[in-house]
């Protein structure tokens, strides 16, 4: 279980709140699937992102741009379906909130009625406040997500950090104010200096989520594939890999196929 004054046994965007407020911090990982959504809901951690990075790591595409609302759809509902106590939020694809907020709406309520889903992570600022204002009028949680925004690639070109020049920091900070008073009740920041980051963090009250934001923000969240270490090519300075699953894994694959082979397995007491 995770480490916090509270025992929660459920969390809510209230909890995470007061982790906050109590100076602790609160951990997030991303799931796609029931299984492994289960293992990290029970070790503990507090917030569970359905990403759009499912985009890259489930299907292979080069950018998180192609995943549909559909297919974002299935894998929260079989996230959802492993969760007892984390605060499950689901990411909302790219092109279904930007045109208007009409139909970010529409999009945000698909996903809570077909997941069960708990809150809708949006990327951007002042450009997509519209969609934020009414998708938490309907009593949806809201999630902003600022600094590197991957569905925002083509307009960046490049995944470096963001923010090193003060005009990008300054409308940072005024985009995490906006979003703070539109009612989000937390904030993913992505790839931005931590000076930066930790600035955000002190001026902005509802907590602040990093990745590759340094440690004095209110939280960290990682893609689960990165940090278990099922991908060796991806080697971004911000991450830490708990395991080299690519390598356990490959051995545990190739001992199996020698074993099928040799006609070892399956043996005696392997067999009906
Ligand atoms: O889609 C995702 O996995 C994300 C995290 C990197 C924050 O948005």
């Amino acid at each position: 279980m995770s480490i916090t004054k509270k025992n929660y046994s459920r969390i809510t965007t209230k909890s995470l709140q007061e982790i906050k407020n109590n100076n602790e911090k609160i951990s997030m990982l991303t799931a796609y699937d029931y299984t492994l959504a289960k293992i990290i809901d029970t070790a503990g951690v507090e917030v569970i992102l359905v990403g759009d990075s499912a985009s890259n790591v489930m299907a292979g595409h080069e950018t998180t741009l192609p995943i549909t609302l559909n297919e974002m759809i299935y894998h929260a509902a079989s996230v959802v379906r492993a969760v007892k106590r984390a605060l499950v939020v689901v990411d909302m694809p790219f092109g279904t909130y930007q045109g208007n907020s009409l139909e970010a709406l529409s999009s945000a309520i698909r996903i809570m009625k077909e997941t069960g889903g708990h809150s809708v992570k949006l990327e951007g600022g002042s450009e997509i406040i519209d969609s934020v204002n009414r998708i938490i009028s309907a009593g949806i949680p809201v999630m902003g997500h600022l600094g590197l925004t991957p569905q925002s690639i083509y307009k960046f070109g490049t995944y470096t950090v963001r923010a090193k020049e003060e005009k990008e920091a300054e409308k940072l900070l005024s985009d995490a104010k906006l979003l703070e008073s539109a009612g989000c009740f937390a904030i993913v920041l992505e790839k931005v200096p931590s000076k930066l980051a930790e600035k955000i963090a002190k001026e902005i009250n509802i907590p602040i989520i990093g990745i590759g934001a340094g440690n004095k923000v209110d939280g960290q969240v990682l893609v689960l594939h990165d940090m278990l270490g099922m991908n060796h090519e991806f080697n971004p300075r911000f991450l830490r890999r708990y395991l080299n699953l690519y390598e356990e894994i490959t051995g545990a694959v190739k001992n199996y196929v020698n074993d099928v082979k040799s006609m070892d397995f399956p043996n005696k007491n392997e067999q009906y």
